[in-house]
């Protein structure tokens, strides 16, 4: 199924729209839980001066927002399909005087060449994507990082389509598959290496670390 994207790219993935007053609801709520991770997260990608990171679903900006005092005079880009979400991010970096470049576009078409980011993130974003969508993402993130680069994410430890599933998921009933289990499958399919979940303080949340192999020695 593919979802109005309110003049942004077509996906199917689930896009938060600020004309959708339910969506815009639970954004909030996954917003205030989100931030208990969003310092461990950083923390653990460990975005060091100079290097060039991505932030894949940005919502309104604030991970990557948060990234960019860590990397001096490196690049923090943002990507998201929500048009809403976008500018929201870009009005929040204007006034943090935060020199990111934040563009609507999909996970699964990033709009930059290959092999040209140190470390590609994700927060509480992979779950808004269909599982062939996943794998798509991932086989994308792989290409624009460079060998050696970092992928880091937190989502939720276990995946519900449903509403409910998400609502029950926050208030630590997880419902649904394994999604750190399939993930660390996908990310293996996708090429990377030294993938490792990390338990997040709340127990329906998870951290997924993995990282490119370096070429091999001639
Ligand atoms: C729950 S929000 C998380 C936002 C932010 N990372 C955070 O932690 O607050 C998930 C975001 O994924 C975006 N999204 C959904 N499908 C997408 C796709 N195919 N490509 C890029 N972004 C997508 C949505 O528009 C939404 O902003």
């Amino acid at each position: 199924m593919h979802h109005k994207t309110a003049g942004g790219p077509k996906t199917a993935g689930r896009v938060l729209h600020s004309h959708a007053g339910l969506s815009l609801r639970w954004y909030d709520l996954f917003s205030s839980v989100a931030s208990f991770g969003r310092e461990k997260l950083i923390e653990l990608a460990a975005p060091a001066p100079g290097e060039k990171v991505l932030d894949v679903g940005c919502g309104t900006g604030t991970l990557a927002i948060a990234i960019k005092p860590r990397v001096g005079a490196g690049e923090v880009h943002g990507i998201d399909a929500s048009p809403e979400m976008i500018e929201v991010a870009k009005k929040k970096s204007a006034k943090d005087r935060s020199d990111i470049d934040f563009q609507v576009s999909l996970i699964e078409a990033l709009p930059f060449s290959d092999a040209s980011f140190d470390l590609v993130t994700s927060s509480l974003m992979l779950h808004h994507l269909p599982d062939g969508l996943q794998a798509k993402g991932l086989v994308e993130i792989r290409r624009v990082l460079k060998p050696g680069g970092r992928f880091m994410a937190m989502d939720f430890a276990a995946q519900s389509h449903s509403p409910l599933g998400h609502l029950l998921s926050v208030f630590g009933h997880s419902r649904g598959e394994r999604m750190v289990d399939k993930l660390t499958l996908k990310l293996r399919d996708a090429g990377f290496s030294d993938i490792e979940s990390i338990p997040t303080r709340h127990k329906s949340f998870a951290f997924i670390r993995a990282r490119l192999p370096m070429p091999k020695e001639p």
